[in-house]
Formats: structure tokens, sequence, C-alpha cells
């Protein structure tokens, strides 16, 4: 059974970590005005120790007008008002560290805001020495070759310029304009500015995109065909291929990186397995981690409004899940996650938030985050099961995202438009970025004021405080569950293996390290169901945790939506 194939990897603190990520404008609003800050997570730091994670990622804080919510930045070095000040972000850091919590930021270095210092200087014209700092395409030499922008309403990447007569490239929204990293001297302001964090204490950078910062700066047409051809019909995956990301990476490494005791993780927008190793191979001098998007966008609505398909394929799931595992199995170390702020809660999107279903349900997926080989990034309020809110019109929305493709499909066919909007009840960022849900208070005891998004009505029932009185809470489950994980190594450092691999409604898998092997059964239906377990002895197994209070006397019987770990 023990799979000899793996050799426990060194250990890492970043290995063992649980990350938790906090989205600041929705956690929690000290003054009144709607938007979370920093303030807010200070006066939470009690409830953040609590959770017993070791790690918080928080989205980026920066000075920022918010096109995107903060990831426009237009000071690196400065604390956005909404937020605070640099006072209330040495005092949230000294906090988290004083309870033994480390703090990575966000690293958003694909794009600047165009608010930012650099642009200003550098659209102002042709020969200003921060010219080369962006991607500028002069117009005497014809429009620019086709790119596309996940953000602009027309999904074009090019905007023009009017005041020098050329374009300038945004992968994601206009006022996102895309850093050109062919400029030794931007380079050096990057890197600097990563000292200056490093400097006050942080823990690491969590780097926005960091995939798509190297661009063929020639700028060769690319027409759709190769695209759907060569790249599975996928510009991030197009945009991910760019030709010096690594030597890049490697710098940033030599510069930044390697003088400090901090954790990196790299969004990997548009990276396909067989290329993860490249930022993740400890002997290549780039990366410690990389989160992948294969998992989640499997399902995606194309942005066209095409019809799409909504049910849970879980075969793919735990072929993508595993897949990916095998990537580690000698060398660099995976993550494990469900949700973030640009997905739909994991509950609404993977499990069942039913009322008759939501603890369970989310109990059983958490069980997966926090039982999987890799280092498990955990969104606040799924410790809560809150469910995505599912917003009926637009007015509702507040992502750029969403209101830009909807404004893009309006423009071109309302039913397109409408199946977009019903899509984006699955799909949609802002599910995940409504405020934390604190107690049954007005406004979810998030702020006194209104509150920048609408808050998920389920809060009445769904809350912090509620669940920290309620002993068979998810949030209790949450905490056990680290708990159980810090103490055993094998769910930290032990291989994984897949069993029932056909399975449609149960994933079945253990860990082992040694003599050690835990099994994990999880019933990811709302049916019962049953598993096969091959040839291990499932009666004389220990049964560790689970999400029933009694035992299932049949053991290869799993009832709706549950999760069990045995020790064999
Ligand atoms: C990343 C962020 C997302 C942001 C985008 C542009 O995908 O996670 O929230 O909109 O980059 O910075
Ligand atoms: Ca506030």
């Amino acid at each position: 059974m023990h799979p000899s194939t793996v050799p426990p990897p060194r250990r890492a603190w970043w290995k063992e970590a649980v990350v938790y990520q906090i989205y600041p404008r929705s956690f929690k609003d000290s003054n009144g005005d709607g938007i979370g800050d920093l303030k807010g997570i200070i006066s939470k730091l009690d409830y953040i120790g609590s959770l017993g994670i070791d790690v918080v990622w928080i989205n980026p804080v920066y000075e920022s007008p918010n096109d995107d919510n903060g990831y426009d930045i237009s000071d690196y070095r400065n604390i956005m008002k909404d937020f605070g000040t640099m006072d209330d972000f040495d005092a949230l850091l000294h906090g988290l560290h004083e309870r033994g919590i480390r703090l990575v930021m966000d690293l958003v270095v694909n794009h600047s805001s165009d608010e930012h210092e650099w642009f200003r200087q550098s659209k102002s014209s042709r020969d200003n020495p921060y010219r080369d700092f962006y991607h500028w395409w002069p117009a005497e030499k014809g429009t620019p070759p086709h790119r596309w922008s996940i953000f602009d309403v027309d999904a074009n990447a090019w905007e023009y310029d009017p005041a020098t007569d050329a374009y300038y490239l945004h992968y994601f929204s206009k006022k996102q304009p895309d850093l050109n990293w062919e400029n030794p001297q931007l380079r050096r302001e990057i890197y600097d500015m990563m000292d200056f964090w490093f400097k006050k204490g942080i823990d690491g950078f969590r780097m926005d995109v960091i995939s798509v910062i190297s661009k063929d700066a020639s700028f060769p047409a690319v027409s759709e065909t190769e695209i759907a051809e060569k790249y599975h019909g996928s510009w991030p995956e197009f945009y991910a291929k760019g030709p010096k990301v690594h030597t890049w990476l490697q710098e940033m490494r030599r510069e930044v990186l390697d003088k400090y005791d901090i954790m990196t993780v790299a969004e990997g927008w548009g990276v396909v397995a067989e290329d993860v190793l490249k930022y993740v191979d400890a002997e290549r001098g780039e990366l410690d981690m990389l989160y992948h998007f294969e998992a989640m966008e499997q399902w995606h609505l194309p942005d066209d409004g095409a019809p799409h398909d909504p049910r849970f394929d879980l075969l793919r799931f735990k072929e993508i899940h595993t897949r990916w595992d095998r990537m580690f199995a000698e060398k660099g170390w995976g993550t494990v996650y469900l949700g973030n702020h640009d997905q739909a809660r994991m509950l609404s999107r993977w499990g069942n938030d039913d009322p008759a279903y939501r603890v369970r349900s989310s109990k059983m997926l958490t069980t997966f985050i926090l039982t999987m080989r890799g280092t498990p990034y955990y969104l606040a309020g799924d410790e809560l099961g809150m469910a995505s809110i599912q917003f009926d019109h637009i007015e509702d929305y507040r992502d750029i995202y969403t209101l830009n493709t909807y404004k893009r499909l309006s423009s071109q066919s309302a039913e397109a438009a409408a199946a977009y909007l019903e899509a984006q009840k699955i799909y949609g960022r802002d599910n995940s970025r409504t405020p934390f849900q604190w107690d049954g208070s007005t406004n979810a005891g998030f702020s006194t004021g209104t509150p920048w998004i609408k808050i998920n009505p389920d809060f009445v029932s769904v809350n912090a405080e509620r669940a920290d009185q309620d002993p068979t809470s998810t949030l209790h489950y949450f905490r056990d569950l680290i708990r159980l994980r810090k103490a055993e190594p094998t769910l930290i450092y032990g291989a994984y293996e897949l069993l029932d691999e056909d399975n449609p409604q149960v994933y079945a898998y253990t860990r082992s390290l040694g003599d050690e092997v835990f099994l994990i059964l999880l019933n990811f239906s709302s049916r019962d169901a049953r598993v096969d377990a091959g040839n291990l002895n499932l009666d004389t197994a220990k049964r560790i945790m689970g999400n029933y209070a009694e035992e299932n006397p049949t053991r290869t019987s799993l009832r709706p939506c549950e999760a069990v770990i045995y020790r064999l």
C-alpha cells in the first residue's frame, strides 16, 4: 500500500502552514464608512488567533483608485486611505506576530494603476525617462496586433492615448497598464519596493498574475486560431508562456527573496501542470509555491455568454487534483484551495449550500483542503460555511470583471447578457466578496454604516458568534482539523494516493508516511454513496474524525456529504 515512490520532502515552515486569506474590504469596518479596514482586522485579532492558522494573506492594501479593488496600485509604499494608515499597518503586523501568525502581502507588479506616478510620467511624452516602464505601440506603425484583455469592455488590451499618439498595453482594465519588465530600472524599483516591505518584517508575497509579466516585446500577430490550437483556446495560457518570466523570477530571487526567511506563492494564471516545476523546483531558485486554475476553471462560462453546464464532474475534479499532485512527487510543493476572492464561495460552488446540507457539506470540503498534500489556502468566511450571495440584478455587482463583461454582452445581444447574469450566480467573484458575518445584529456586525456591497441575508443564522457557541459548528470543525493536521506529519508530508478512481460520488485517498496510513473518504454528493477501498481493511481502521456524530455501521457506505478520516 505504501507508495515508496515518494520520499518525504524537506521540511519547511510554509509547507506546514495553513494560510488564511483576508479580503480587507469585507472583513471588518472600524469607522462606519461601510468599508473594511486595517483597524477592523486588528479588532478581530483574537478571533484570527483562535483559528490555529499560521499565515494571513491579505489582499492589496496599497494606495489605489480602486478600479479593481486595490489590484490597481498608485503607490506601492503607502496604505490605501480607505484602509487606514501605515501606523495601522505596523500595528496589524505586530499584532499578528505577537500571536505567532505570519503576514503575507499581495505583490501586484504585472501592472500598476494608470494613476501611478510612473504612468503619469510615461504617458506625458515619448521621451520621458519613464516612457519605457510600460508597453507602448506608436500609432504610425498601424493598429497593434490583437491582444485580449479580461476586464476591458471591448476585450481589447490596447488603449489608444492621443497625448502621444500611441497605444498602451493592459491585460486587465484600461486603468491597469502593464509594466514593462524588459526595463532594468523598473525591475530595480520593484525589487527595492519588495525590500521596503520585507524590512518592515512581512513574511512573504502572494504574487498576482506573476506568470504573465513577460511579453514578447515585438508583439507578433497572434490569431484566435493559434490560441485555440496551441493554447487550448486560452489567452492566459499564451500569456503565461512569455520568454523571460523565469529569468526574471531567478533574478528576483537573487536580488531580494534569498535575503529573507519568507514564503512566496505565485498566482499561476494560465500555467499548465507541465510547467509548474519551472516555478517551484527549489533547485531553480524561483518561488516556493504556485496555485493553479485548472480545477477552478473547468466549468467557467465562456465570456461569450454561451450556455453552460454547471454540473460538478467529480471524476474530472479528482483527475486534475491527482495529476497536479503527481507533479510534486519528487520536487517542488503544491497548494490546495477551493475558493478565494476571484471565485464563488466554495460551499456553493463545490458543495451544497441548501440549509439542510450546509454544515455537513462545508465540513466535508474543509476536510478535503486540510487533508490533501500541499499548503492549504482558506478564504475567511469559509469556516462559517458562508455561501455565494447570487445577485439577481447587475446593479448589485461591484466587480469590474462582471460589470464590463455584462456591458460588452449587452451591446451584442440581450440573451447573451441575461445568460451571463444567470451564470454569474455560480461564478461571479462578488459572491465571495460579501462582508464577513460576525453576528446576527445589523449588517452582520460588519459595519455600522452602509456596506460597500450587500451582505448575504443568511447572516442571521450563519455567523461567527453563533458558530463559536455551537460545538458542532463548521468553525469548531475547522479548528479541530487544523489541530489534527499539525499533530500528524503524515497529513502534511505523507504521499497521496487516489482510491476508487471511477466513483462519481466519492473522493477517496490515502496519505501515508513510513508505517502511518490515513484514509480519507469524502462523499461529494448529497445522496448515500458506496466506496470501494480496494484491499484496505476498514474494519480494523480507527475513525479519527468525521462530520457525522455517530459512526457509520457499514464503513463502505457513506451518508450524504459525509467526510471521514481513518487511521489504518
Ligand atoms: C488577480 C487577482 C484579481 C485581480 C487580477 C488583476 O487575478 O487575484 O483579483 O483582479 O489579478 O490584478
Ligand atoms: Ca472603514
